[in-house]
């Protein structure tokens, strides 16, 4: 079988944590070819750890070598390489999110369709088990039409105190860019992709710019920290769905959580724990699910899938128009902030 030429550029935190793991574990499918990174030396010292046969200094010299990238660079410069990477014929895996900007986010796709090569983006909560199982309850009608979403993803004083998740001008915002684009993409995609029209969003950074934070998650500078650290939308949809959301990285609140619930008129789910309400036999019926051990990780099956589809044997589950919707409802949400008005869409 033939094994796809995977370079990696970028190898950070979730390139040694998730992709690069991912990739070792697929061997008979995909093998590491080359890495890069602006950090020479780490490059080279994961090259090293992995028998990774190229490091390059310049990412656009791996082409040549490759059939497909994983791209693990901060947000600035996933349009940028992306489209470099589609105009040298090959497939792109980036990061989330897909860009900062809409503008950004139609170029990759424009690169991807002129030089008909694959491009998807690395959005792995859909394939969290209890996000699977929803979206096959969901397929089978058990909650009828969606009616009301609701989506928290909550940590309780973590902001990231390391790389570059603080600097608005490499990364474009905060706790909704880096954290919230999950579940928003996550509910999207449940809902089966409704066309959003409205948006109403704030976003706040007081608490992080604030002295002298506790912070688990390490340091940080308060006073170049210039990004959001909560985040909160209300945003409607053509067909009537409308969705409740917050984020944040630093809230004051008990304890961490990521949820996401909906309410539809036949039922209701909430996906972490999986549960899904009904009202059946004149009763108020609850179900719960037993998430199996030894089901593929997220960052596996998203891999795979990626690593199939580029082999031709299976079909991107995530699409760029997708991540696209994404990115327009983020740039909406800072937008109404800004304003202080809603944003048509
Ligand atoms: N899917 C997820 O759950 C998840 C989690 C964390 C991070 N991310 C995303 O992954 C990306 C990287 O995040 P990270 O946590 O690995 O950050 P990181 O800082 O740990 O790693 C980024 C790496 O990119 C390198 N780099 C910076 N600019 C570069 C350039 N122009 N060309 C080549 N290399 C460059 C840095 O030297 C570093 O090694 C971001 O887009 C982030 O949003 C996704």
């Amino acid at each position: 079988m033939t094994r796809l030429k995977m370079g990696i550029i970028g190898v950070g935190g979730i390139a040694q944590g998730r992709h690069i793991p991912s990739f070792l574990d697929l061997k008979d499918k995909v093998e590491l070819t080359a890495v890069q990174d602006v950090k020479e030396e780490r490059a080279e010292e994961v090259a090293e750890a992995h028998q990774v046969p190229y490091v390059f200094k310049d990412y656009k010299d791996m082409f040549s070598k490759v059939d497909a990238v994983t791209i693990c660079t901060p947000n600035k410069f996933h349009a940028e390489i992306s489209i470099a990477a589609l105009e040298a014929g090959v497939h792109v895996l980036c990061e989330k999110p897909m860009a900062i900007t809409t503008e950004e986010c139609e170029a990759m796709m424009k690169a991807a369709e002129k030089n008909d090569r694959l491009l998807s983006i690395a959005y792995h909560y859909r394939y969290t088990p209890e996000a699977q199982l929803a979206k096959k309850a969901i397929l089978n009608n058990e909650i009828g039409d969606p009616l009301v979403t609701r989506v928290q993803a909550m940590r309780r004083r973590k902001v990231p105190g390391w790389g570059v998740f603080t600097n608005k001008d490499l990364q474009g915002g905060g706790s909704l860019i880096d954290f919230g684009c999950h579940l928003l993409d996550l509910a999207l995609w449940l809902l089966d992709d409704p066309k959003p029209v409205e948006v109403m969003g704030r976003t706040y950074d007081r608490l992080s710019k604030t002295p002298g934070q506790v912070n688990d998650w390490g340091a940080f500078d308060h006073e170049s920290f210039n990004v959001d650290d909560h985040v909160t939308s209300y945003i409607t949809f053509e067909n009537g769905e409308s969705l409740q959301f917050e984020c944040s990285w630093a809230a004051n609140i008990k304890e961490d959580h990521t949820s996401l619930s909906i309410s539809g008129v036949d039922g209701g789910l909430s996906v972490y724990p999986f549960e899904l309400y009904q009202a059946k036999y004149g009763a108020l019926l609850d179900s719960t699910a037993k998430i199996r051990e030894g089901e593929p990780t997220p960052g596996l099956a998203q891999a795979e899938n990626f690593i199939d589809s580029c082999l031709g044997n299976d079909e991107l589950v995530v699409k760029t128009e997708q991540a696209l919707k994404v990115t327009k409802l983020m740039e909406a949400i800072y937008q109404s902030s800004e304003t202080g008005t809603s944003v048509k869409l």
